[in-house]
């Protein structure tokens, strides 16, 4: 198979009027409006990768018995472009995403993608919908997933896949801005198990966690903390983010890699607080330990971080039978710290000395 694909583009007849498109922009949000353009790659066992296409976004054309519609063989990945203060546009470690892709897809029995493939598909889409990344705070979400798209029931790995990347201007992922976020502990469900999917990208996991998301809902809370399918008793990670805690010494940690999705953010949050001089540890960390360290004041401040959240502090927890804040609940110096770095050098405010940002205009 050749490393690198060759795309067709085929731009759209019927552009967004660029005064609607302005009107969609202004609306900020997250996941709601979506650019022109999307990118489609067909994979079929035995020719491999083909057909790139970079076209008019539409729906597919899926047959009923598709083997995603019933057994879930679907990954994703999510990155964002963002216009440089300084004019241009970037990415930001796009190179891991298309590694973590692959991960997710040999997890799920998938097709590899290429990365220069991967980054091609993802670039080519942003320079085609340049126009639809927001200024301000915003940036232009790009959701890259694959799905079989085989008709077939049986139960195995599917011999046709579709890879599409699709692409969402967006503003602050919650919608109450960045104030802090209330999170709900999940005592009855769990996200993932040793063995299991919880460290790949992949829909599944996000369907078996949806109730438990509607549960933090009901009781005002904007995401879902989940503890370890084994004992009911370890930190994992929330919904949709990585989860940080800052000790009243200055250190910060977060649990170990495993179960949870290995965030981008997660991994650049650990280097850039490492290079600061501040010590950090990933650890277990029981719920118990975390309550009591909330409330004897040793653990000062959490956050929620992942792409679409980026850093969010968590003002309190709430469970059944109970609640308690972190701090005062309104957040805390450390969490402002690295957001203003890590939103710095995704900006382009701060020299990137890492070769994370990619410019693509
Ligand atoms: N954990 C989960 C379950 C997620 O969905 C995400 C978001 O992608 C993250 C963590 C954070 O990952 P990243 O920082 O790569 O966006
Ligand atoms: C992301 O941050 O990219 C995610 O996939 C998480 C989800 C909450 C949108």
């Amino acid at each position: 198979m050749p490393d690198t694909l060759t795309f067709t583009h085929i731009p759209t007849p019927t552009p967004t009027p660029a005064a609607e498109r302005e009107a969609i922009l202004a609306k900020g949000g997250f996941g709601t409006a979506f650019s022109d353009h999307m990118v489609t790659i067909e994979w079929t066992e035995g020719r491999g990768w083909h057909d790139a296409q970079i076209r008019k976004r539409e729906p597919f054309q899926i047959d009923p018995a598709a083997a995603v519609l019933h057994y879930a063989q679907e990954i994703f990945e999510g990155l964002k472009a963002y216009r440089a203060e300084s004019g241009g546009v970037t990415l930001f470690r796009a190179d891991q995403n298309a590694k973590r892709l692959n991960n997710s897809a040999t997890r799920l029995a998938m097709p590899q993608l290429p990365e220069a493939s991967f980054l091609e598909a993802v670039e080519s889409l942003v320079r085609i919908d340049k126009d639809w990344i927001p200024g301000g705070n915003g940036s232009l979400y790009l959701r890259p997933f694959m799905f079989a798209n085989e008709p077939f029931l049986g139960v195995r790995p599917a011999h046709h896949f579709i890879f599409s990347v699709i692409a969402s201007p967006v503003g602050d992922y919650f919608k109450h801005g960045p104030k802090p976020v209330n999170v709900w502990l999940s005592k009855e469900y769990t996200r993932a198990a040793v063995g299991g999917t919880g460290a790949a990208k992949c829909g599944g996991n996000y369907a078996a966690s949806l109730i438990a998301q509607g549960q933090a809902y009901d009781n005002g809370c904007d995401q879902v903390l989940f503890l370890d399918a084994a004992e009911h008793r370890w930190i994992e990670e929330l919904g949709g983010m990585n989860i940080f805690f800052v000790r009243d010494d200055g250190s910060l940690f977060t649990t170990p890699l495993g179960t949870i999705l290995p965030g981008i953010t997660r991994a650049s949050l650990i280097e850039l607080a490492t290079s600061k001089g501040i010590q950090v540890e990933e650890r277990k960390y029981s719920f118990e330990e975390f309550q009591a360290d909330a409330q004897s004041g040793k653990v000062t401040e959490a956050f929620a971080c992942g792409t679409a959240a980026v850093l969010a502090a968590i003002g309190e927890i709430r469970f059944t039978g109970g609640s308690f804040k972190i701090g005062d609940g309104n957040g805390g110096p450390l969490t402002a710290t690295l957001r203003d770095e890590l939103v710095g050098i995704q900006r382009g405010r701060i020299a990137d000395t890492r070769g994370w940002v990619r410019k693509v205009l």
